[in-house]
Parts: structure tokens; C-alpha cells; sequence
């Protein structure tokens, strides 16, 4: 069992989906938790409690992950509530589903700033206290398969993990000899708010059995945060820059 007692992580998007998924993973292995939201302070005041009830520290810290000043300010946070950073999970992203030919400038900054530009904020923000957290800290981004690949309605989103996964490795170049490791999950499908707004989600969802080749157990939001926790835990200490693909093996065949 990994074992992250007295660890402090901070979850940016854990109110819900795979971030509310990995901030419950981390805190059952005996982390702190800082859960940070934008919009839904009920759900992620809720997580905060679950992760209370389980002996944990936790907070609920609202901040726009796409702007500066609050990304700085949940960061202050930290370090004078809890005293120490060792656990950075980038998770929270936005980004209409919709054609390249059909998006907008405000559409397709919004995903690059929120979902790629945030990522700069937040280790520029952390990296003192992550440097100082006396054994590697873990910085783990969550990207996904338009990262790498073509996905209908994804281009804006999918360009912007590309940017994540690229980001990752350059961050691993600079930081990896200070004590800090960058790693990134990507994530196959995931019936999540996000995804559920799809156009044709429930011909998606449905075709996933055909893609998995782990038979009818399909992916869900607690087996991306399994692949986040390996990534948070000491056993990842000499994985560095690298990505993880946690899709029950969809990508690899046709
Ligand atoms: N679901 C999938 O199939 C899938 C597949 C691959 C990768 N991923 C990736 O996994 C991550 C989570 O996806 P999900 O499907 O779980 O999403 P989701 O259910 O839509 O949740 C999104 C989370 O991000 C937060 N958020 C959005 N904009 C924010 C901002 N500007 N600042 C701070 N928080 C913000 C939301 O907070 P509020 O609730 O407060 O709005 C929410 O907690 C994303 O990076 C996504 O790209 C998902």
C-alpha cells in the first residue's frame, strides 16, 4: 500500500470528475488536501468534508486556475495554512466542444489559458514550496488522447494538452535536478460532467466496450487517480517527463 502520511497535495478542479476522484485517492493514502474549485463551492466544500472525515486536513480554496493573481494567492494559502507542498495535481480544464473552423478567440484562449497557461502559473507559483518539501515533490498533470491525436469537436482542447504534455517535459528539464518531479497521466474517456456534453456522448459511451481491451470493466475517474497516486508516491521517484496512458489499452489498436 503507498503510504503518503503527512503529505500535503493540492488538487486544482476537485470539485467533481477526476480531480474530486484524485483528491479522495490521495487523502485515503494519508495526504492533506487542498481542494481547489472555481465554481461549485457546495461539491468541492463537500470532498473537503469526506477528505475531513478520514482523519485528514482539508480545504476548499476557490481560484480561477486561468488567472495569475488567484493562482498566486491559493498558493500564499498553503503555505500559511498548511505549511508545505509536496503534491501538485494540474487537473482542472475547460474548453467547448466544437470545430476548429467554428471557434472563437474567446473559445480557444480560454482552453489554452486555463488548461495549458494555468499549468506555468501554478509550478512558478509553488516551486519554492515544492523544492523545499524535503523528499521529491510530485507535480502530475492530467492530459488526454487530443494531445496526440485527432478527435472530432477536440481541436481547441486537444491542442491545449499538447501544450500540457510539452510543458511537463521542459518543466522536468529545469526542476527535475531541484527535487521535483513531472509527470502526466493521459486519461482515456470518462463519464464526467465534461464529457457528458459531448454531441453523440451516448453512441461514445457506448462504443467504449469495443475499444477497451481490459473486457467489460470500463474506465473510471478512480483508476485515472490510481496512475495519479503511483505518480505522487515515492515508487515514481525515478519516473520523470514521462506520460502514462490510462485508457484500458483503447489507443493501441483500431
Ligand atoms: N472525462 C474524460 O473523459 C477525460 C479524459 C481525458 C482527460 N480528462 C481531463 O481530466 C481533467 C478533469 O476532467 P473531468 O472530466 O473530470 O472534468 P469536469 O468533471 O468537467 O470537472 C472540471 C473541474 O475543473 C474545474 N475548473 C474548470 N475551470 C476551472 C478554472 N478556471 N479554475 C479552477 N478550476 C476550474 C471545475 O471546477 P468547478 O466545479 O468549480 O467549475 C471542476 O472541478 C481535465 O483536465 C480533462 O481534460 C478528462
Amino acid at each position: 500500500m503507498i503510504d503518503l502520511t503527512g503529505k500535503t497535495a493540492l488538487i486544482t478542479g476537485a470539485s467533481r470528475g477526476i480531480g474530486a476522484a484524485c483528491a479522495l485517492k490521495l487523502a485515503e493514502a494519508g495526504c492533506n488536501v487542498i481542494v481547489n474549485y472555481v465554481s461549485s463551492a457546495g461539491r468541492a466544500t463537500e470532498v473537503a468534508a469526506r477528505i475531513r472525515d478520514m482523519g485528514r486536513s482539508a480545504a476548499a480554496v476557490k481560484a480561477d486556475v486561468g488567472v495569475r493573481e488567484d493562482v498566486e494567492s491559493m498558493i500564499e494559502f498553503v503555505k500559511l495554512e498548511f505549511g508545505a507542498l509536496d503534491i501538485l495535481v494540474s487537473n482542472a480544464a475547460t474548453g467547448g466542444f466544437r470545430p476548429l473552423l467554428a471557434t472563437t478567440d474567446a473559445n480557444f484562449a480560454a482552453a489554452m489559458n486555463v488548461n495549458a497557461r494555468a499549468l506555468v502559473y501554478l509550478v512558478q507559483a509553488a516551486a519554492p514550496l515544492l523544492e523545499q518539501c524535503g523528499s521529491r515533490a510530485k507535480v502530475v498533470a492530467i492530459s488526454s488522447h487530443g494531445a496526440h491525436m485527432a478527435i472530432p469537436m477536440y481541436g481547441a482542447i486537444g491542442s491545449s494538452k499538447a501544450a500540457v504534455e510539452a510543458l511537463m517535459r521542459h518543466f522536468a528539464l529545469e526542476l527535475g535536478g531541484r527535487g521535483i518531479n513531472f509527470n502526466v497521466v493521459r486519461a482515456g474517456l470518462v463519464d464526467t460532467d465534461s464529457t457528458r456534453r459531448l454531441p453523440g456522448a451516448e453512441q461514445i459511451f457506448a462504443g467504449r466496450i469495443h475499444k477497451s481491451m481490459t473486457g467489460e470493466r470500463l474506465l473510471e475517474a478512480e483508476d485515472v487517480a490510481n496512475a495519479v497516486l503511483f505518480l505522487a508516491s515515492p515508487l515514481s521517484d525515478l519516473v520523470q517527463g514521462c506520460t502514462l496512458t490510462v485508457d484500458g489499452g483503447a489507443d493501441v489498436h483500431l
